[in-house]
């Protein structure tokens, strides 16, 4: 008989509601009580119109926003009732961001853009630089490292942000429609860039896109509606 081998879940959320304006008359709930796990090593797609709730749901998972309600464990530890210099540091640790619009700082060469969250992190000058080093050149921008954002393309930029995404070892990558402000063509080398880490460095990846088509590529794909979950092909909510 094969033994059962469970991975124990990377994310686990329950019950996530999220509020804004809470207590006014402009107040609204935009997520109604999520549930969400996520494998350690899985490729995940979270799909959803606009204004579905995908960005105010990673703001939660990312540890940039906070439930209104619901519980949260991350890589084993409970985070609902941490402080926010204790965040932070989750935060910086255990999550690589990469985002639509790049979020690089500008005047900056890329190779200090990669390097910043280790300067957080407390790396010293030598490593920092090595590592940075070793992640443009796994993004294939090794030929850019003095170039600043504005030198750059979508594409090359976004390379970048994946390459300082990574510099801290993260558990997971969390990608805000990261190919949602690029060509077809050059969004779908930054798809291929996904797939290689989560093949060749069994990253665990949550991936939020428009496209149906590249969804279908992840092993899993969520669908937001409304802000729940929903069975495209049923049409009812379920737990993920
Ligand atoms: N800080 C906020 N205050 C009030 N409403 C917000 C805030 N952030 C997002 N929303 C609202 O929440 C809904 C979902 O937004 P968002 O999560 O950005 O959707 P998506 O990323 O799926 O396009 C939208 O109606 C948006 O206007
Ligand atoms: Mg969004």
């Amino acid at each position: 008989m094969q033994d059962i081998i469970t991975v124990p879940p990377i994310i686990e959320a329950r019950g996530i509601v999220k509020r804004f304006n809470e207590g006014s008359e402009n107040e609204l709930e935009i997520l109604h009580g999520i549930d969400l796990n996520v494998r350690k090593g899985e490729f995940v797609s979270i799909v959803g119109t606009s204004g579905s709730g995908k960005s105010t749901l990673m703001n939660i998972i990312g540890l940039l926003d906070k439930p209104t309600a619901g519980s949260y464990m991350l890589d084993g530890v409970d985070v609902c009732c941490a402080g926010d210099t204790e965040l932070s540091h989750i935060r910086n640790s255990k999550i690589g961001f990469v985002f639509q619009t790049y979020n690089l700082i500008a005047r900056t060469s890329a190779i200090k853009n990669v390097e910043l969250p280790m300067l957080y992190a407390g790396v010293k000058a030598k490593e920092r630089r090595e590592r940075a080093m070793e992640l443009l050149e796994l993004v294939e921008m090794k030929e850019r490292i003095n170039h600043t954002p504005d030198e750059l393309s979508g594409g090359q930029k976004q390379r970048v942000a994946i390459a300082r995404a990574l510099v801290n070892h993260p558990s997971i990558i969390l990608a805000d429609e990261p190919t949602g402000a690029l060509d077809s063509a050059t969004g779908r080398k930054i798809m291929d860039l996904f797939h290689k880490l989560h093949k060749e460095q069994g990253i665990t990846i949550v991936f939020i896109t428009h496209s149906p088509e590249l969804a279908k590529e992840t092993e899993r794909i969520l669908t937001l509606k409304d802000g729940e979950f929903i069975d495209e092909r049923m049409g009812i909510k379920y737990a993920s």
